[in-house]
């Protein structure tokens, strides 16, 4: 079942959403060279308790942090660790912020120093899919034409759409109904409706979208040693399109 969020429950989903997009901002001048994942989370997890936020990662599933700290061939939920950032490498921090019991996700990424032209370029297409599949939320339309048009996009680039992991319904929930593919074929699955709460999360490759998961349970890589990168945004469908809860106003 699509649970439309009421007035009130997206007014606390927007001030969650606008937590995690300052905590992103801040994470843009804080990550560097010799900066340690570990750190990062302890960033993440200060930023949002003083904000007054419950940072909903941690404990989840048994997740034990309260951000995913994704780097170079991690698709997603990497551990933080002592790893100390490098030039070259390229991160993606993933956080939810759980505010007045209704949650903002939201996954972004940033590249430290001198990038290849590969990565540089991954990130700049798999922002752009991104944007190009929140185009699609938009009333009346199908959910599955948000994945259609980002995989036709991201492999238009030359690049895939991880399958293992997608976008999700969230409000109340951290996960919730409807699913969100980010590929596969238009004019499929519900309708999208107003008041209806979803992420969108492409994770994107530059080899295979196949996937393997570390003896850790959490950790997803790439299976042929590629390199993936993820953005996502939480946002509310009004009559006027999508707005995007995880956006700085
Ligand atoms: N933020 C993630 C998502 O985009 C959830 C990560 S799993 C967790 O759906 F266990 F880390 F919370
Ligand atoms: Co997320």
């Amino acid at each position: 079942m699509i649970i439309a969020k009421s007035r009130h429950e997206i007014q606390l989903m927007r001030e969650a959403g606008q937590v995690v997009a300052s905590c992103h901002e801040a994470l843009r001048s804080f990550i560097r060279e010799g900066v340690t994942t570990m750190q990062i989370d302890r960033f993440v997890e200060d930023f949002l308790t003083k904000h007054g936020m419950i940072p909903a990662q941690k404990g989840y599933k048994g997740y034990p942090y309260a951000a995913c700290t994704s780097v170079n061939d991690v698709v997603c939920h990497g551990f933080p660790s002592d790893y100390r950032l490098r030039s070259g490498d390229i991160i993606t921090v993933d956080m939810v912020a759980l505010h007045k019991g209704l949650h903002a996700d939201s996954a972004w990424s940033y590249g430290i120093g001198e990038l290849s032209e590969t990565a540089s370029r991954l990130m700049q297409v798999t922002e752009q899919s991104l944007y190009i599949g929140i185009e699609q939320a938009v009333l009346d339309n199908h959910i599955s034409d948000i994945g259609h048009a980002i995989q036709t996009f991201v492999e238009g680039q030359g690049f895939s759409v991880v399958r293992d992991f997608i976008g999700h319904g969230i409000g109340r929930q951290m996960h919730e109904s409807p699913e969100v593919l980010h590929f596969g074929p238009p004019h499929k699955g519900p309708k999208i409706k107003k008041g209806m709460a979803f992420t969108i999360e492409p994770m994107v490759n530059t080899g295979s979208y196949e996937c393997t998961v570390d003896d850790d349970g959490w950790t997803a890589r790439t299976a042929d040693g590629g390199l993936s990168i993820q953005y996502e945004h939480t946002l509310v469908v009004t009559e006027n399109g999508p707005d995007i809860l995880t956006k700085l106003a």
